[in-house]
């Protein structure tokens, strides 16, 4: 049952109160836990609103952190769509999970190191990148922002930042390579029809796409109760996502433009192994990488496969409810790998900081989702620029001040774990 205006207005006032509290606001952990936990139950649905109309920023110039684009884009999109974005699995106990694991590593700065020059530069596959950061594929990002990818493209244009492009995304990989000015790379879901995903490898080969992600993670059909309870304050028509059946879906879907999907049940295959893998490697001459290990036996799998790098990632916590956040299941995968291939990571990372322990406990580029796509909801491509913008001088920052002038400086030794 939808809790009445009067329970919603008395709860507020009850999470007011808390959020006062100077014993709560000294705790980091519950503090942002409960910034988190505000918002979507009131605002997001158009019920209550959480914040005074002065709390939140109004121009992106004005963010001081990742996290206040989170607060616009709650007040900004549409409750589902909202619900969309934000939402995890059961209880989103691994979404929190994936931001609160970072603070169970705790950096050891190093003094009298001259650090007037930073620089955050990685190397990846053949190409520099200003900093390690890359935005992660996200699906059907016109619900956040008609620009949609093209306009995190635009983005990652100015700001010369790696982009994945999902294969469900809003734009097609022509219009986003055009937007970005480069080739981007593409994600692949490979759905339960290989000739399908097969075409779609062919048209992200002659977009130019240098390397292939192939997310393993997700399975079709997970329980993701945040959305499906959005759903209910929010009964409005939406073409762009509320079509039913895989055709109406990829109707919708560039990627699948042209193809024939009618054998296509949906954007996973529950039947895919190493042998998918095996034979994939065998299809195309891109780089491939796999998004969604999270343990040491599947990294060695995935190096005797002939994978070209790994993602740690468990889909936001969008995947299923493991409770393990991907900062801790870092450094199994880094062993598992041995130093062969590049181990990414995404998940939680809202600050330089989270960046700078990835760094440390061995990934090589570190990802971001739902903070990009805060930004492209609350302010389009100039939200985008902005997140980007903060969390590069967040991670010079922390290089600076814990004494590690390049990445390559960044190692274990900077970091104790308490996981
Ligand atoms: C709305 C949304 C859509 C996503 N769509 C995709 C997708 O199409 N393909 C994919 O591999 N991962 C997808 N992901 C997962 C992200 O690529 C990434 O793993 C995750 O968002 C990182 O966690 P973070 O949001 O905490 O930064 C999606 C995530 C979100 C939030």
């Amino acid at each position: 049952m939808p809790w009445s205006r009067e329970q919603l207005e008395n709860r507020r006032k009850f999470l007011r109160y808390l959020a006062a509290s100077p014993l709560l606001a000294s705790s980091s952990l519950f503090a942002g836990s409960l910034r988190g936990w505000m918002g979507p139950s009131l605002s997001a649905f158009g019920i209550g609103d959480t914040f005074k109309p002065g709390d939140l920023i109004s121009s992106p110039e004005q963010a001081l952190d990742v996290m206040e684009f989170e607060a616009v884009a709650r007040k900004t999109l549409a409750p589902a769509h909202w619900g969309y974005l934000a939402t995890g699995v059961d209880d989103d106990a691994t979404v929190q999970a994936n931001h609160e694991g970072f603070s169970k590593v705790q950096i050891r700065s190093r003094r009298l190191v001259n650090v007037e020059e930073v620089d955050s530069s990685v190397r990846l596959f053949g190409t520099i990148w200003e900093t390690p950061v890359f935005l992660c594929p996200v699906s059907a990002m016109k619900a956040f922002h008609p620009e949609g990818e093209a306009g995190v493209a635009r983005a990652a244009r100015a700001k010369h930042h790696l982009q994945i492009l999902s294969t469900a995304a809003s734009c097609s990989v022509e219009e986003v390579t055009a937007a970005r000015g480069g080739p981007v790379w593409q994600q692949l879901y490979p759905t339960n029809d290989w000739e399908v995903g097969k075409a779609i490898i062919r048209r992200a080969e002659a977009g130019g796409a240098p390397v292939l992600v192939l997310t393993v993670d997700l399975q079709n059909n997970t329980n993701r109760e945040t959305l499906f309870r959005s759903r209910r304050y929010d009964d409005r028509e939406c073409s762009n996502c509320h079509e039913s059946g895989f055709k109406g879906y990829a109707a919708r879907k560039p990627m699948f433009d042209g193809l024939d999907v009618s054998k296509v049940t949906g954007l996973h295959d529950a039947a895919m192994n190493w042998t998918f893998v095996d034979r994939l490697r065998d299809t195309t001459k891109m780089k491939l990488l796999i998004k969604g290990l999270v343990t040491r036996e599947d990294a060695q799998l995935a190096v005797q496969h002939g994978a070209d790098g790994i993602i740690v990632s468990n889909h936001g916590g969008r995947a299923e409810e493991t409770l393990r956040s991907t900062i801790e299941s870092l450094p199994e995968v880094v062993d598992g790998v041995k130093g062969k291939i590049p181990v990414l990571l995404d998940g939680g990372v809202r600050r330089g900081t989270d960046i700078f322990k990835a760094l440390a406990l061995g990934a090589t580029a570190v990802g971001i989702g739902r903070p990009y796509a805060w930004g492209l909801a609350s302010f389009g491509q100039s939200g985008v620029e902005a997140v980007l913008s903060i969390l590069r001088r967040e991670l010079q920052l922390i290089m600076r001040e814990a004494g590690t002038p390049s990445i390559d400086d960044i190692t274990k030794s900077f970091v104790v774990t308490h996981c």
